[in-house]
């Protein structure tokens, strides 16, 4: 069975020897199945010179792309406007970060049914659709309106607020039913079900039955897939010499007993700010650790066109200056601060070097580094912001509220200071929620559910 991948970004980019697969977590677990069964990945077209069709691997291909081309204008208003300056604060509950605007969602409606029709002039009978994440809410309710045999599956990448936040929204009942297009919805975690289906019961009358919601004469599934990574990918790159060599670099370069770990998008949600002045904290409240410590910051350039994240930018930079102006001395630097995209060796390299990876985001649908961490170490400490996904998960970690400034600083301590015993165990216990949560376990968890609903 084929099958239908409808994704705002494409699983293939462009490199100088020709085109390869993408890194991301959704193309590992995805291309895998594409190559086995063939389909069609459906995502936009953000450069004009792209193929609108492109067979991969061009000399004996397995599937195809689907670009759905966007003018300058419609991207503006599309992605990085109703996708990113509406839909991502919201669900993130940073409703002061929203901007509405009536154009946004003009072109993100538009949008969505564009990808629709591609959708629906590729498909063949018997295929399956399987929607991503919050840029395409509408597309599962055009795709039934011109198929409405279709089997369409939509998964949620980040958090779903509490119904409350989300009726905030003045769309919020039209990209309800948009959603509603679907058989099926997954989220990581049952709060978000339990949220959508408060949103649909609530907004919109649905009558609900546990986690059925019955819409228009049909059901539609709500269920909880988490997301994990490739955890073996992981494990073998932190093994191979290249990796251990990095590590060592590392190790030389900084000189401290312990690195303390930050890697994140450079994005609002991640509570990279809030981090740093907990960890400035800890060095007023604990002299003993001077000289001794390290924290490492990456973060990666991500929607720089966007106001919001230029000045998130420049509020970090003053931090990491100020902090490292008043503790650095000439043999110790404070804090490492990179703005920058690493590769995934070098993250592997920075994941095993170090004696503690500080994840705070302030919200977080999943957080897939904390299970790079778990996966890439082998006796340090994972501090994890108990406003993620990840943290109904991941037990084991030790959980924090990334705006107990207090509590972040004092989580720092604790982790250094951890015995060895409590250590290991708790990293072994969070090895193997991580391999449960595996990213191809979660791909065929959640397309077996959708061959129960195409049954149903
Ligand atoms: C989040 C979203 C993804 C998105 C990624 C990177 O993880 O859930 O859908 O691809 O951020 O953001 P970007 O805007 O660069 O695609």
């Amino acid at each position: 069975m084929r099958l239908l991948v409808v994704a705002n970004r494409a699983p293939i980019r462009k490199t100088d020897t020709g085109w390869s697969p993408s890194i991301g977590g959704l193309a590992t677990a995805l291309l895998p199945v594409l190559e086995e069964q063939g389909g069609v990945w459906v995502s936009m077209g953000e450069e004009p010179d792209l193929p609108e069709r492109q067979p991969y691997p061009a000399e004996d291909p397995n599937f195809h792309v689907r670009r759905v081309p966007l003018t300058q204008e419609t991207l503006d208003n599309y992605y990085y406007g109703m996708s990113n300056r509406v839909l991502w604060p919201l669900s993130h509950y940073m409703i002061e970060h929203m901007e509405l605007n009536d154009d946004f969602y003009a072109d993100y409606r538009d949008v969505n049914r564009r990808f629709a029709e591609a959708v629906v002039e590729e498909a063949q009978e018997g295929d399956q659709v399987w929607v991503q994440d919050y840029h395409l809410m509408l597309a599962p309710h055009f795709i039934r309106e011109r198929w409405p045999e279709a089997t369409i599956g939509h998964f949620w990448h980040i958090p779903w607020p509490a119904m409350e936040v989300f009726r905030i929204l003045p769309q919020a009942r039209d990209l309800l039913r948009g959603m509603l297009g679907c058989d099926l919805i997954g989220f990581h975690v049952d709060e978000y079900v339990n949220n959508f289906i408060e949103s649909a019961r609530v907004l919109l009358g649905a009558h609900v039955e546990r986690n059925i919601i019955h819409w228009q004469g049909r059901e539609v599934r709500i269920e909880t897939h988490p997301l994990g990574i490739d955890t073996g990918r992981f494990q073998q790159m932190t093994e191979e010499k290249e990796t251990q060599e990095a590590v060592q670099n590392l190790r030389d370069e900084t000189g401290t007993e312990h690195l303390v770990l930050g890697i994140d998008r450079m994005d609002y949600t991640k509570g990279i700010l809030r981090r740093l002045l907990a960890f400035e904290k800890f060095l007023e409240d604990y002299p003993a650790y001077h000289e001794r410590v390290s924290f490492y910051q990456i973060a990666t350039p991500s929607r720089t066109k966007l106001e919001t994240y230029q000045q998130m930018k420049r509020e970090v930079d003053e931090a990491v200056g100020r902090i490292n102006g008043q503790f650095g001395t000439d043999t110790w630097v404070p804090v490492y601060y990179r703005y920058r995209k690493y590769t995934q060796r070098k993250l592997c390299a920075f994941y095993n070097a170090a004696s503690v990876c500080f994840i705070t985001p302030l919200r977080d649908g999943m957080n897939l580094v904390a299970q790079e961490y778990v996966t890439s170490n082998d006796g340090g400490v994972l501090v994890l912001s108990e406003l993620t996904g990840a943290s109904y998960v991941l037990d084991q970690a030790v959980k924090v509220n990334p705006y107990d400034h207090k509590a972040l600083a004092e989580a720092i301590r604790e982790a250094l200071e951890m015995p060895e015993d409590e250590r290991k165990e708790r990293l072994r216990e969070l090895k193997e929620a991580t391999a449960r949560l595996d990213v191809h376990r979660w791909a065929d968890r959640f397309l077996k559910a959708m061959d129960r609903v195409a049954v149903a």
